[in-house]
């Protein structure tokens, strides 16, 4: 069993994810790897006492990530800040020679995007991957098995999308994530978006072009006083993007959602694949549930359900009947992280993160979007 030592800057919601997942690692069973938290960093000092209290393995609390950059005995490093600090986060982290899994949107905008794909390009040796736990929910790893099986067929269209209803409250207090200058221009595009793209991406549908429609539905929230004060980001984004099929060369519609005012719905991704000889259909309102239609031609249109336990890329002691959940998809993706830097290969290639090129690309679609919006034209991808 080979441990990697992990640093963890950025302590929050997602820093608390991973140091969980690590801490039950026992729970996946026939993994040659196991991560270790040794040192974790937040500007709030109150965000890493959770860690002190929990993980015994830790040698090292800062407040300045540099500090944990220089400790010899951090390996690895997962950094989950807000988006502004993504681009000078993630370069000096490369450049002390960590591995690293950075968060989306993995650059606060394009130039940012631009400047962490040069430091990649510059360190070979240092292995980065983006995160995105969606794809390992077990119905998402039989649709993307689908599409290795070129089970499809010429594709007829694509829907993928990821929807919260949080935010349809205006009296909610505004947070970094609502502010432009630190989630950035693309709004809910650069907090939702790398999610909807991992798959059709890793499936080579990548868009050639986009006709978006940005909504700024809530201009004012109140700050931490009650004063109410400019909320500039966009709340919503629908995208319709030309992709084409690598099989049948066909161009055909994909269209991409992401919104924070969807009323009634909590944290819900889906993706929709509509196909000659078959569809498939997946939302995280119903997590254990595959809808599939299988075409013969001539034959019935059928959709079926099949309704799938804890059948995961990376087996565990749950049985297969048990049901699959968030926490679970965070265990899975670092298990998908650690497999790819101890192997040099993913497991399987949809139980594999972000690559830094999937993760460049949804800066060129996320970027053209703005354009689109901008001028209300159809903007090529580039
Ligand atoms: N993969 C997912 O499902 C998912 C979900 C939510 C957020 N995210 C991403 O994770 C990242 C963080 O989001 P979050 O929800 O955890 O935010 P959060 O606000 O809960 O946590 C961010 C933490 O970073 C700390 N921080 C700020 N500046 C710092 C610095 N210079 N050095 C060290 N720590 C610093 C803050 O004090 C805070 O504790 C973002 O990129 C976001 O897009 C991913």
């Amino acid at each position: 069993m080979k441990t990697y030592r992990f640093g963890i800057i950025g302590c929050g919601l997602m820093g608390r994810e991973f140091g969980s997942a690590s801490a039950r690692w026992c729970h996946l069973t026939g993994v040659e790897f196991r991560p270790e938290i040794v040192a974790v960093c937040d500007t709030n000092p109150a965000m890493t006492s959770w860690f002190a209290e929990n993980f015994p393995t830790l040698g090292q609390v800062s407040t300045d990530y540099r500090e944990l950059l220089g400790n010899p005995d951090v390996d690895c490093v997962y950094c989950a800040v807000p988006h502004n600090l993504h681009e000078p986060i993630y370069c000096d982290t490369i450049r002390a020679g960590k591995h690293l899994l950075g968060e989306k949107p993995f650059g606060i905008d394009r130039q940012a995007n631009d400047a962490i794909m040069d430091c990649i390009a510059g360190h070979p040796h240092v292995f980065v991957r983006c995160s995105s736990e969606f794809p390992f929910f077990p119905p998402m790893q039989r649709l993307g098995r689908m599409i290795e099986e070129r089970a499809f067929g010429q594709v007829i269209e694509v829907n993928a999308g990821f929807l919260h209803g949080s935010d349809l409250n205006p009296d909610k207090a505004i947070n970094w994530k609502r502010m432009v200058e630190y989630n950035g221009a693309y709004g809910c595009l650069g907090d939702l978006g790398m999610h909807t793209c991992h798959v059709p991406f890793r499936a080579g549908w990548w868009p050639k072009n986009v006709r978006a429609i940005l909504s700024n539905i809530v201009r004012e929230r109140p700050d931490r006083n009650g004063r109410r004060v400019p909320c500039a980001t966009w709340d919503n984004a629908a995208l319709l993007c030309e992709a084409v099929d690598p099989d049948s060369g066909a161009p055909f519609p994909l269209t991409i959602r992401t919104q924070r005012i969807a009323p009634g719905e909590t944290n819900t991704w889906y993706l929709e694949v509509k196909g000659m000889r078959a569809c498939a259909r997946w939302s995280s309102t119903n997590p254990r549930r595959l809808e599939r239609l299988l075409y013969e031609p001539g034959g019935e249109q059928l959709w079926e359900r099949l309704d799938m336990g804890w059948e995961t890329a990376f087996p565990g002691i749950t049985g297969a009947i048990f049901e699959f959940g968030f926490t679970d998809c965070i265990q899975q993706m670092w298990a998908a992280f650690l497999h790819e830097l101890h192997h040099g290969r993913p497991a399987s290639r949809f139980a594999a993160c972000v690559t830094p090129a999937e993760a460049a690309y949804s800066h060129r679609l996320f970027t053209a979007a703005l354009r689109s919006q901008e001028h209300g034209s159809t903007e090529t991808v580039s």
